[in-house]
């Protein structure tokens, strides 16, 4: 368990994917800007299992109750790229903010890499002010480069450099 001030970060289980495939199908869950997908467990299960070099984590609150996911994987061209997002009735609380930090921190103290990516859809503000909250800096827009809800859209590309994180900002000694 990643211990934060108002959320905690724990590692998901095969067990736990029934729920993850609850919220994914959901599209009040998934918000406006995410593709729209329905899976079935069985695929569900097989993104879990074939994932080398990443990991899904439940945002929990501290008493325990499951608010939504961060992730962490590995893009075809091997750049470490996250993914987020919260029950309806839990954003704007401040969640979002914490757990891309908390991700960043164990992300940086565990692993020898120099960057981390995330790609949203540029009209997703919310999505945009937890990246630039956590560091992130918007390197650009991929034109047309995905299709979702009818349309082809806009991607826009952010990173964080571990000179521009610097140090831990929520995983101190106190919690790690
Ligand atoms: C995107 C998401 C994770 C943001 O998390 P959150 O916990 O709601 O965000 P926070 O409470 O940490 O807010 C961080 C900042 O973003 C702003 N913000 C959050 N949602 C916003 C919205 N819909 N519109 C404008 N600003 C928004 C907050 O006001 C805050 O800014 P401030 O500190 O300057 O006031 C959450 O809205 C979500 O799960 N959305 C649906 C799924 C999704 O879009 N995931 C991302 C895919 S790329």
């Amino acid at each position: 368990m990643l211990i934060g001030n108002k959320i905690n970060l724990k590692i998901m289980e095969k067990k736990d994917m029934p729920l993850v495939k609850d919220w994914v199908n959901n599209i009040d869950f998934i918000g406006d800007f995410e593709p729209i997908t329905q899976e079935t467990l069985t695929e569900i299960e097989k993104q879990y299992e074939s994932l080398t070099e990443g990991q899904w984590f439940f945002i929990e609150k501290k008493d325990g109750t499951k608010i939504g996911y961060v992730a962490h994987y590995l893009t075809g061209s091997k750049q470490t790229e996250i993914g987020y997002a919260l029950h309806p009735n839990e954003r704007s609380k401040g969640h979002g903010t914490e757990a891309i930090q908390i991700l960043l921190d164990y992300l940086f103290l565990s692993k020898s890499i120099k960057r981390i990516q995330a790609k949203i859809n540029p009209n997703n503000i919310g999505s945009q002010r937890v990246l630039e909250k956590a560091g992130f800096v918007k390197e650009g827009i991929l034109r047309k480069s995905f299709y979702s809800r009818g349309e082809w859209r806009d991607t826009a590309i952010f990173s964080v450099l571990r000179e521009e994180w610097k140090e831990p900002k929520i995983l101190t000694k106190a919690n790690i």
